[in-house]
């Protein structure tokens, strides 16, 4: 099962709106989407409710950081052309998936999450003993499962998320999973399969229940999948009838980790706005400048004819990110010899780091310029979401009793 295969799989993954995002986003997130666009049908969303979740205090902070967000998306290559980009809030299917998964979902899984008490301790200022708080991971889930999306990248501190998304979407197959009459249904399907291959189906299906032959079970499916004459849902019963389920409604997630991005900020921690450490991905040059010549270096390197050490500087750090193997073998000889200063081992930092910014202020310039265009990817985007959220719907809502009109 650790395995994935990930082709035809399609890629969701959400992202909270905190304003104008930073190079540790770039590099932690955005360049693997923008991958994951060319590769996957991708959807990609700003989660604006689960921002609500924390700050329900003061929601109006969140409107300018949704269109800041999506406008670096777009600067960071995530394009309206390979991918879906939509807001949460205007899928409402996410809020009724939500409704209804909340129906039977054991507290205790809530109560569970890690990050349910992590946040709590961390964010002691705010009083998150909420509903909505606790219920943070089962509206993500409600994100995922609304697409039935394959693959969720994310980072390793939303895997715990993921997992309990796979556990919903199976005690939801498991309650809901089997139509009434699912025996009778399965068994009149074998039937519609001729009488060589309902016979056949029942051989594999009893060599596979009986003794665990996969590759009884492999066959079984391969027989049923490219029989051209019974309909789909029968096809559904025969292939659920086959392992003792019934049918899969909301299909198993799998996280796909984001490779570890170790983008450090000017102080050597993590890039991260509550640091106060970053670098904006639409920083003026100016900015980017001033912020890594006054970056802090090996604090033994008082004075130029100090020798210095790479792994006590966060400046280091930057050029393995950023700089070719010579640029770097240049700065580890001319830093332990004192043969260069730090400010000329910070130059070539500045100009790859100038050339990176420059490009994605150039690339937001036309949607700055121009908000409506942005507003319009976004609609389109949300549209093209509902339409998948709203099939998925009538699914479960037919599959909990709720179809009747
Ligand atoms: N909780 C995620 C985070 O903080 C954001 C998120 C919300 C998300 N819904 C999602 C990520 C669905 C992946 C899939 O990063
Ligand atoms: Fe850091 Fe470079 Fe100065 Fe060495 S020379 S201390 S690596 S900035």
């Amino acid at each position: 099962m650790s395995t994935i295969n990930l082709q035809n799989q399609r890629v969701l993954s959400g992202m909270r709106p905190s304003g104008k995002l930073h190079l540790g986003h770039y590099h932690g997130v955005l360049k693997n989407w923008a991958r994951l666009q060319h590769e996957h049908e991708c959807f990609f969303f700003v989660a604006d409710w689960h921002v609500l979740t924390t700050h329900y205090d003061n929601p109006q902070i969140i409107e300018e950081s949704v269109w800041d967000m999506v406008i670096d998306w777009l600067a960071a290559g995530v394009n309206p052309g390979s991918s879906t980009m939509f807001i949460q809030s205007k899928v409402p299917e996410h809020a009724e998936l939500h409704l209804l998964l909340s129906m039977l979902t054991p507290l205790s899984w809530l109560e569970r999450a890690p990050t349910y008490k992590e946040q709590q301790e961390k964010l002691k200022d705010k009083d998150l003993s909420t509903y909505g708080f606790l219920g943070y991971p089962l509206l993500q889930t409600a994100d995922i499962l609304a697409y039935k999306a394959g693959a969720v990248p994310v980072g390793l501190d939303q895997v715990p998320h993921v997992e309990m998304s796979r556990e919903i979407a199976r005690r939801f197959n498991h309650y809901y999973g089997r139509e009434p009459g699912f025996e009778k249904k399965a068994e009149d399907a074998i039937k519609k399969l001729g009488k060589k291959n309902a016979k056949l189906y029942n051989n594999l299906r009893r060599d596979y229940v009986q003794e665990g032959n996969e590759d009884a079970l492999a066959q079984a499916h391969a027989m049923v999948e490219s029989h051209s004459s019974i309909s789909l849902g029968d096809k559904e019963r025969l292939i659920g009838y086959l392992d003792g389920g019934g049918k899969i409604i909301l299909p198993e997630p799998q996280a796909l980790l984001t490779p570890v991005s170790k983008m450090p900020g000017l102080d050597g921690q993590k890039m991260s706005k509550s640091y106060n450490n970053v670098i904006e991905m639409r920083e003026s040059a100016d900015q980017v400048e001033k912020k890594i010549k006054t970056m802090q270096t090996d604090p033994a390197r008082v004075r130029l004819t100090d020798p210095g050490d790479p792994d006590k500087c966060p400046v280091w750090q930057l050029h393995e990110v950023y700089s070719a193997d010579d640029v770097k073998s240049w700065v580890k000889k001319g830093c332990t010899t004192a043969g260069i200063g730090c400010l000329e081992c910070k130059q070539p930092l500045i100009d790859c780091v100038i050339k990176e910014t420059t490009e994605f202020r150039e690339n937001a310039k036309e949607y700055e310029e121009n908000p409506e265009l942005v507003r319009n990817i976004i609609a389109e985007g949300s549209d093209k979401a509902r339409d998948i959220a709203k099939e998925t719907m009538e699914d479960v809502r037919e599959a909990m009793g709720l179809s009747y009109r």
